[in-house]
């Protein structure tokens, strides 16, 4: 059974620090025999969120821009990998904007009570957060971590691990990092390995 590996870029540069991470991350999935497949946020049209709130009713996104292919893609995915540099503390606006339009799966789940993901399709659905940051500080990827917790929730996949790097600012960037870009790699060979072992539930009850 093939694992879906998609890989969500939420850097605005490309070929940068974050893309570079995420790209080993692909790289090492692919070479453990998963389908891997890249987007990249900063090349896609898409709104914000309106805060409308007629998913609450609907369970449906009244915006259809290029995130409603992405969300088909995430629901697809057996791995989904999150990739965002630290902005001010946070994550980009580019990310952050993937993560309020899946509002729309939080009403299905918590308002409208259509949308259920039960733990066996948990367990079998992996989301691995990448980031980078230039600060050396120990704390500074922790205000990014509760968003991707919130939408590994929201889309059904279990919280599984970080790629993070930091102190790049020291190191001249990832290229200089000494062990990020090997452990990205294993990381994608892991998680790939991990999930042909377990079998596929199937998709999410509705
Ligand atoms: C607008 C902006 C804000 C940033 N804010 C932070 C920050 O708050 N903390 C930090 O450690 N690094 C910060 N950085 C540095 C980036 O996190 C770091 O260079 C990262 O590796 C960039 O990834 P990229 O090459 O994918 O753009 C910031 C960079 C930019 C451009």
């Amino acid at each position: 059974m093939t694992v879906k590996v998609l890989g969500i870029s939420g850097s605005p540069r490309r070929h940068g620090n974050t893309e570079t991470l995420l790209d080993a991350v692909l790289d090492g999935a692919r070479e453990a025999g998963g389908e891997v497949e890249k987007i990249v946020l900063r090349s896609l049209e898409y709104a914000s969120c309106r805060g409308c709130n007629a998913c609450h009713k609907t369970g449906v996104c009244v915006i259809k821009d290029d995130l409603t292919e992405v969300f088909t893609k995430i629901g697809d995915a057996d791995v989904l990998v999150l990739a965002s540099p630290i902005y001010s503390m946070g994550i980009t606006a580019e990310a952050k904007g993937l993560i309020d339009r899946a509002q729309y799966l939080w009403a299905r789940k918590f308002i409208l009570k259509t949308l259920y993901h039960t733990p066996d399709r948990t367990r079998r659905h992996k989301g691995i957060f990448v980031s980078t940051a230039g600060l050396g500080w120990e704390n500074v990827f922790d205000a990014a971590f509760p968003a991707i917790t919130a939408f590994f929730n929201t889309t059904g996949f279990e919280y599984w691990d970080n790629v993070i790097a930091n102190d790049l600012d020291r190191y001249g960037g990832i290229a200089g990092h000494p062990t990020a870009l090997a452990e990205a790699r294993k990381k994608g060979r892991d998680v790939v390995n991990l999930l042909a072992d377990i079998e596929d539930p199937g998709i999410a009850k509705t």
